[in-house]
């Protein structure tokens, strides 16, 4: 099976572009060619959060008509620069199939795999997120199928990945998820966005990986000193392939123009 995850979007409306130099709606486009043109064919793509840059209905529209090009099942997950209700809006139904006491969270069964998309937004502010509603509602969808090879989404990594303004507004229930997480041992990973890099790191007896944006990306200040800036690249994706006997591998790609391929 192959998923791709695609986030961090920051789409401005149409013909406008975030910032004014970041061209997502063109590095989207770009990206979804790349992604329609993968072999095998995807079977799902899951978009984890900050599909708009403003939060407005304009963006996120114009994020669903690029996003009508793809030729696979697509999912949506909010992040901290969208508005939960304007998301169910341009989204609700197919792409966000449930929005349980208001919160986007829902799982999707793909073959032999589970995929659960939390909401890790916090209302009004920039880390993350999951209060008891949220974890209890994760704690039975985990309960409910304990044997089941299980890949959890959300916009915010629970976990310090070495970004100072995200380290420093941290994820508040970030400890009682981490425990749920560590006492079921069919947790593959965290998918997540909104460090605008491709980072991996271990936690609480699983990965915590984030995926590059779609052309925003984080130009990290290693010191953890200085706050980040971001640099026009070419915008990416992760590309998760599972298998039962291989486990679920995750390769990071870029819509560059390539020279190649060669034989080793
Ligand atoms: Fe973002
Ligand atoms: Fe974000």
């Amino acid at each position: 099976m192959l998923i791709v995850q695609i986030s961090d979007l920051h789409l401005a409306p149409e013909g406008i572009k975030t910032l004014g130099v970041a061209p997502m709606a063109q590095n989207l486009a770009l990206c979804i060619e790349r992604i329609n043109a993968l072999v095998p064919k995807v079977d799902l793509v899951m978009i984890t959060g900050d599909i708009t840059h403003d939060g407005t209905l304009a963006e996120a529209e114009n994020a669903a008509r690029i996003l009508q090009a793809l030729r696979a099942p697509y999912y949506v997950l909010p992040g901290n620069h969208d508005d939960r209700n304007v998301l169910w809006s341009a989204f609700g139904g197919a792409a966000i199939p449930a929005r349980p006491d208001g919160f986007l969270n829902y799982v999707v069964e793909a073959a032999d795999l589970r995929l659960i998309a939390m909401d890790s937004v916090m209302t009004g502010g920039n880390g993350g997120q999951t209060c008891d509603v949220r974890l209890d509602w994760l704690m039975a969808r985990l309960d409910e199928a304990p044997g089941v090879p299980t890949a959890i989404f959300m916009h915010h990594p629970p976990a310090r990945m070495g970004v100072v303004e995200s380290d420093l507004d941290g994820f508040e229930g970030a400890e009682r998820l981490g425990g749920i997480i560590g006492a079921h041992s069919n947790v593959l990973g965290l998918f997540c966005g909104h460090i605008h890099l491709a980072a991996h790191v271990q936690w609480n007896g699983t990965t915590v990986s984030t995926a590059p944006s779609m052309g925003m990306q984080l130009a990290p200040d290693l010191t953890l000193e200085k706050s980040s800036q971001f640099v026009l690249e070419a915008p990416g994706f992760q590309v998760l392939l599972w298998s039962k006997d291989r486990g679920l591998v995750t390769h990071t790609s870029y819509a560059r123009n390539p020279v190649g391929p060669f034989d080793f």
